[in-house]
């Protein structure tokens, strides 16, 4: 089944193997630069159906990093037009992942040498003034305006996306980034309709989602990146993913990625293989909704039980890519699977 094609929409995808979103800190005020359009044009070039962008920032005080990508800007849009015309020319459809770090926000590139300094951007916002460790700058608790113009910063970006042509659009909301903080308790205390119940938590996620839905046409998919648990003592649960995909579903959200985790420092999070799969098919089969596996999947065996058992209908690998960005086509040699490689390439897989 892996290397069957899907069809979310009018979207037909030409098989089930997805590159799941992955920073490159690499970018320059958000500009994709040469090292984007190797990376994303080699994993198409390797056979990927569907490519998901790295996280791209919605505003600059929202990034992971100073080099993040970004979409908070129309200069950002042909850039991004050209990584998605490469990774089309082979095939591959492209997805963004639009992204607000909030608490999470660094002032530091992954491997910038670093002292003993406070982790995090002293401008960074979040819903609550709770910071995310101990050795973390106090993010600064958003007002009524700032989660207006926060909304407005991800409509903006949307439609900037649908401008750059991407095949697909992810909202962020895992990973202990700002809309997972919102819907989380351990991040979330405010006591206005965005804070509190439950209810309240999940609002800006789904205004978001639902204002999106005007912006986009009709036939491009969205997805929304969950973490489907916060493992920490009084986060969110797998039950309450289940309740907010169903919202999600309901509000036209055509895919839930399914991860986790990324809420707190204190997290206990344990990887195994296929560690978050379960929670990819619970929503599936509770919801209806399409999902996303993703998590240290790296075995075409795996892959193909979770699509065969009904976890997931699309199977995303993250890491597994970055060791080796040709693995689906040489899965696909392996396998006796007909499969297109670049004309260029043809006398490599003979
Ligand atoms: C270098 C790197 C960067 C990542 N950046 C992002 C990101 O921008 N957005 C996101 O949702 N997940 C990000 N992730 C998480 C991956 O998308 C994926 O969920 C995770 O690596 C688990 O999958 P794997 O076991 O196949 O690597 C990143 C992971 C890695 C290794």
């Amino acid at each position: 089944m892996l290397f069957e094609p899907i069809k979310i929409k009018d979207l037909t995808i030409k098989n089930r193997i997805v590159m799941s979103s992955m920073c490159m800190y690499s970018s320059s005020d958000g500009f994709p630069t040469d090292w984007h359009k190797i990376h994303y044009g080699s994993r198409a070039a390797g056979g990927a159906g569907l490519i998901m962008s790295e996280a791209a920032a919605v505003e600059p005080r929202g990034r992971i990093s100073p080099y993040d990508l970004g979409l908070w800007k129309d200069e950002h849009i042909a850039g991004l037009k050209n990584l998605v015309d490469i990774c089309h020319d082979f095939g591959s459809k492209v997805g963004v992942q639009l992204a607000h770090a909030g608490r999470k926000a660094e002032s530091y590139g992954p491997w910038e040498r670093r002292g003993a300094e406070t982790k995090g951007s002293t401008e960074a916002i979040a819903p609550s003034a709770i910071p995310f460790g101990q050795n973390w700058h106090t993010p600064n608790e958003m007002s009524v305006d700032d989660i207006e113009n926060v909304k407005t910063s991800f409509l903006n970006a949307v439609k900037r996306a649908v401008k750059v042509g991407f095949d697909i659009i992810e909202i962020h909301a895992a990973h202990g980034y700002l809309l997972n903080q919102f819907l989380s308790p351990i991040s979330n205390i405010r006591e206005d309709s965005y804070g509190g119940s439950f209810e309240n938590r999940q609002r800006l996620l789904l205004e978001i989602v639902k204002e999106a839905k005007n912006l986009i046409p009709n036939s491009t998919p969205l997805f929304v990146r969950l973490s489907c648990v916060d493992y920490v003592q009084g986060g969110v649960t797998i039950e309450d993913t289940v309740k907010i995909a169903k919202n999600l579903k309901d509000f036209g959200v055509d895919v839930i990625d399914c991860s986790s985790g990324g809420i707190a420092e204190e997290e206990t999070r344990e990887e195994f293989p296929c560690f978050q799969c379960s929670f990819a098919e619970k929503i599936k089969s509770e919801t209806g909704v399409m999902t996303m596996a993703v998590g240290a999947i790296t075995e075409y065996d795996q892959a193909e039980n979770i699509l065969k058992n009904k976890q997931a209908d699309l199977v995303a690998f993250g890491r597994k890519f970055l060791r080796n960005p040709y693995f689906p086509t040489q899965w696909a040699k392996e396998k006796g699977i007909d499969f297109e490689v670049p004309l260029q390439y043809k006398r490599g897989w003979m």
